[in-house]
């Protein structure tokens, strides 16, 4: 059995309605992406060549995001949720020409590890007909219970509203994740479950139970109860986000980057974090951004879809929006927003200032209160500023504009027209002097006041 010839067939049929929203269960995000692309992208880190998803009736946002990930991906649609093993019925057609190994994953359980995956197919390839993965419940109110027969070995599971009081005092139980190593056995199996339950449903777990009668092995991989948590509410999805945020800091950090107080750092799925970066407090980075080595994150900055290059300081209290790209040594200070504009090596935008749509050149200086006006109420347009230029500070740039390479721009200036390089432009209205004038008006006032 190749890792490769295994498909994964994604169960997220069910309406979620204890998340009480709009938006099929799945699609909610976990650190910045969908708890279904969490799963897909564990499934393909464990070598699985193949997945498929099982989609509800009106789920087309489900199978467009599957899609999305992975344009290869097969959707089914089950027409009416009669229970996991219907569930799977939907996807036969996946299955049903070939003899590979099937695997049965849950779109709302997006903890699962890697390891845990391939230990599973480990226990496929050394013999066993179907693999569980189980846990240890500190709570197992809810969850099938896993039962062994006297020599220990798995016999079959039983549903929580089907157990016997005996059974139900159990703690280790089903995580719902499912193999089997051919899928001609899934095939045979479902066709032998029924729905005489107390669900009146078609339970996948009935599976185990059926293989036993037919001599086959049924097998457990024990895995934490972390990593199977399903999501069913928006409490359970906020334990979710903690514990991926808690794995994804300590990647982070393990790979040689400090963060000063990681609970209050909060990365993306897709970060990148290089060495000897430094983190401060209160930090948050949504999908899309490279950190490279030795650059300073202070504290209070919110960053997205930009990348950080070595060396540079960002913040305190900084924006970076998408398409922000600063070269190495580059300094953004507090309360500065840059979206979409590359800023080159050495350059300083340390105050107070917007830079949209804008390239600003290696070692330039732009001033406290600097705004690139981008937009003119119908288009976006974009602002060159030359490497070495000095942008006096309360300046506003009108783009289209460009400054050239060592040109000086008067504070206070409103600059409508290009600038050439190593020039001087000023727009601000002359200095008007008037010797005197405020010892007169405060003598006046005074007189009147003493009146
Ligand atoms: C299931 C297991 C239980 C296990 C628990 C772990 C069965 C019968 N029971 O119970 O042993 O402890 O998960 O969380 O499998 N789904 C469909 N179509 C359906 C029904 C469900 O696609 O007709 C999907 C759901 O979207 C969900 C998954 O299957 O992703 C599990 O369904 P759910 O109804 O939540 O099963 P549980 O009762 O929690
Ligand atoms: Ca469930």
């Amino acid at each position: 059995m190749t890792q490769a010839s295994v498909l994964a067939i994604i169960l997220a049929a069910g309406k979620g309605t204890r998340m009480k929203s709009a938006l099929p269960k799945v699609l909610h995000r976990l650190a910045g992406a969908p708890m279904l692309a969490h799963v897909l992208r564990s499934v393909a880190a464990a070598g699985i060549g193949r997945a498929c998803v099982v989609v509800g009736p009106d789920m087309d946002k489900v199978g467009a995001a599957a899609r999305a990930i992975d344009p290869k991906l097969d959707v089914f649609v089950q027409p009416e949720q009669l229970g996991t093993a219907d569930a799977l019925k939907a996807a036969r057609a996946a299955f049903e020409g070939s003899d590979g190994a099937v695997l049965v994953l849950y779109g709302d359980t997006p903890l699962l590890r890697t390891e845990t995956l391939k230990a599973v197919l480990g226990e496929l390839e050394a013999g066993a007909d179907v693999v569980v993965i189980g846990f240890e419940a500190e709570d197992p109110t809810g969850y099938g219970r896993l039962l062994f027969d006297d020599h220990g070995q798995l016999a079959g599971i039983r549903e929580e509203k089907d157990a016997s009081p005996a059974e139900r005092a159990l703690t280790l139980c089903n995580s719902g994740i499912l193999a089997f190593r051919a899928s001609k056995t899934l095939g045979r199996l479902l066709s032998k479950i029924g729905n005489d339950n107390a669900k009146g449903e078609f339970y996948l777990t009935d599976a185990v139970a059926l293989a036993r009668n037919e001599g086959l092995h049924a097998r457990v991989v024990l895995s934490n109860a972390e990593e199977v948590l399903g999501v069913n509410s928006r409490a359970e999805l906020a334990t979710a986000e903690a514990l991926m945020q808690r794995r994804l800091r300590a990647a982070v950090m393990a790979n040689g980057a400090t963060l000063v107080a990681p609970d209050t750092v909060f990365l993306s799925h897709d970060t990148e974090v290089g060495r000897d970066v430094l983190i401060e407090p209160n930090v948050v980075i949504g999908p899309g951004v490279t950190i490279d080595n030795g650059v300073t994150i202070r504290a209070f900055c919110h960053i997205e879809a930009a990348k950080i290059g070595p060396g540079a300081t960002v913040g305190p209290f900084a924006r970076l929006r998408p398409g922000a790209a600063l070269a190495k040594d580059a300094h953004v200070g507090n309360f500065v927003e840059i979206k979409q504009a590359e800023i080159a090596e050495g350059a300083k935008v340390n105050h107070l200032t917007y830079i949209g749509d804008a390239s600003v050149g290696a070692r330039a200086n732009v001033g406290a209160g600097t705004i690139t006006c981008n937009y003119d109420g119908f288009a976006k347009h974009r602002t060159e500023i030359g490497a070495g230029a000095f942008i006096g500070s309360n300046s506003s740039l009108v783009a289209p504009v460009k400054i050239g390479d060592g040109a000086y721009i008067g504070s206070g200036s409103v600059i409508t027209k290009d600038v050439p390089a190593d020039a001087l432009a000023l727009t601000r209205t002359p200095q008007e002097e008037k010797a005197g004038w405020a010892a007169k008006v405060r003598a006046r006032r005074a007189r009147d006041k003493s009146k």
